[in-house]
């Protein structure tokens, strides 16, 4: 469970983050909200990214603020960028290798980079340079990134933006597996609220950096509130 206590992010005169107060319990949960929300900072503010002024973080009890993120990453900590981070040097293995680089033993990486790679249906590909990858295998390279390792949280930022109604299928489907098969917790952030709907039991919904609302997914996007704020969006 994440346990978001008072937080409060601050550029200068602005705050993308302005006292907020959640807990995200459920499997999968859905972070939604207009642009420049504050989405993305809340995620940078978990991942290690951003220091707020305020506030406290837990993650199943631990705290979270107090660690580096390479310390959060060896605590369980993954995530994916909004735009993907794939380096193009390195082979779609090497890529998913420079995660179990710091999580795990040496004689336990291959394995689970194998693993992960199968998880993410990129095997075929393994050898491949990272820049020679079209999109869809991009976003699958961060999402197998996500679960190499002993993941307990993970931060997907529009893992499905760019991709097409049938390669988001495949992600969903691939997004929803993550709980039961690693025993992580998942939060995504995305725009397409059908793609939320379909993969979140629970939302958390921000405005201008503050909560609007938090519940089960169909309530929350049922809600007046929600919907004024996206003017129209669904
Ligand atoms: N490094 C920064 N310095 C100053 N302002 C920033 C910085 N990063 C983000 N902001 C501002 O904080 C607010 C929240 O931005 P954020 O990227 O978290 O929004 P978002 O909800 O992820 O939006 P989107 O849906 O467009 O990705 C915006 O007003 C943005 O301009
Ligand atoms: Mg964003």
């Amino acid at each position: 469970m994440i346990a978001i206590e008072n937080l409060v992010v601050q550029f200068g005169g602005v705050r993308p983050i302005d006292r907020l107060t959640a807990q995200l319990a459920a499997p999968v949960s859905g972070l939604i909200g207009p642009n420049g929300a504050g989405k993305t900072t809340l995620l940078n503010v978990l991942s290690g990214f951003l220091r707020p002024i305020e506030g406290k973080v837990t993650l199943n009890g631990q705290a979270l603020l107090e660690l580096s993120p390479l310390q959060r990453v060896r605590a369980g900590l993954r995530r994916s960028f909004q735009t993907e981070q794939v380096v193009e040097d390195l082979t779609v293995a090497g890529n998913l290798a420079a995660i179990a680089d710091h999580v795990l033993p040496a004689r336990a990486r291959l394995h689970a980079v194998s693993a992960a790679l199968e998880f993410v249906r990129l095997v075929s590909v393994g050898a491949r340079p990272g820049g020679s990858l079209n999109l869809f295998q991009r976003r699958l390279v961060e999402l197998g990134k996500c679960v190499v390792g002993a993941p307990k949280l993970i931060l997907l930022d529009e893992p499905a933006a760019g991709l097409s109604n049938e390669e988001s299928g495949v992600l969903r489907e691939l997004i929803l597996r993550i709980p039961a098969e690693y025993g992580a917790q998942v939060l995504v952030i995305d725009h397409d609220v059908e793609l939320i709907r379909a993969m979140c039991t629970e939302t958390l919904v921000l405005d201008y950096g503050r909560m609007l609302a938090l519940g089960p997914t169909d309530d929350v996007l049922a809600s007046p509130d929600v919907r004024r704020a996206y003017l129209g969006e669904f």
